[in-house]
């Protein structure tokens, strides 16, 4: 299973590529809200970063950029997406599943622009992402268990599904809140998931790992002193 991290902020990417050899990135409107910057600069500064990185390509490290949400119709999604991908070779354009907004993809697939089709929460959505050949799906995990749903099952049955057809498109594990979410994506056979830096950062964490490291260090002193 791959990690994406996600996130817009370009230190973080930097961080999260050195340090838990993430494989691609996944940005979102909130988070250029978190770090108070418009796409057009995020979208160049990862253009640059990746270059500068020697990636070549979507395949070897995609990064997800999504539309402006404010576009509706597919002939606006459509043309946004055109412009972001000029801009550099590993984007991916991520694009909510609403009607207007699979026909783009669709479009764009067929023309080669990779696309990320996300906002995704139930299994005839992720379906249709898969039928129209979306290089990736992102159902989200953490917004449904925020409001009470168990999302195992919703989950565990779109890998099924795609497994059952041969669908193609890799699907993202998306909104991921916490280290048993990401074991669980990866029990199902998930192909990816893409998280925040301090999830990540939580997912290697364990209190008793900080408790047995006290106990020995106490154990190892208590030797070294005598
Ligand atoms: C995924 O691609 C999304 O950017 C992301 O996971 C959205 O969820 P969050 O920002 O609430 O974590």
């Amino acid at each position: 299973m791959k990690f994406f991290l996600d996130s817009s902020d370009i230190n973080e990417v930097e961080y999260a590529f050195q340090n838990f050899g993430i494989e691609g990135v996944t940005t979102n409107p909130r988070q250029l809200a978190v770090i108070g910057k418009k796409e057009s600069e995020v979208v160049r500064e990862l253009a640059e970063w990746t270059a500068s990185r020697g990636f070549a390509g979507s395949r070897e490290f995609p990064v997800s950029i999504e539309v402006n949400p404010n576009l509706e119709r597919w002939e606006d999604i459509y043309r946004e997406a055109k412009l972001i991908v000029q801009q550099g070779p590993c984007f991916i354009i991520k694009i909510p599943c609403t009607e207007q907004g699979l026909i783009a993809a669709r479009k764009l697939e067929k023309e080669g622009v990779r696309t990320n089709v996300t906002l995704v929460f139930s299994r005839s959505q992720a379906i249709a992402a898969a039928r129209l050949g979306a290089k990736f799906v992102s159902p989200f995990v953490g917004w449904k268990e925020n409001y009470g749903e168990d999302t195992f099952d919703y989950l565990n049955d779109i890998i099924r599904i795609y497994k059952n057809y041969n669908y193609q498109t890799e699907i993202i594990v998306a909104a991921v809140r916490s280290g048993k979410v990401i074991a669980d994506a990866a029990k199902m056979g998930a192909d990816i998931v893409t998280c925040s830096l301090e999830t990540m950062k939580n997912s290697v964490y364990h209190p008793f790992t900080d408790y047995g490291i006290r106990f020995f260090t106490e154990s190892w002193n208590s030797v070294e002193e005598q």
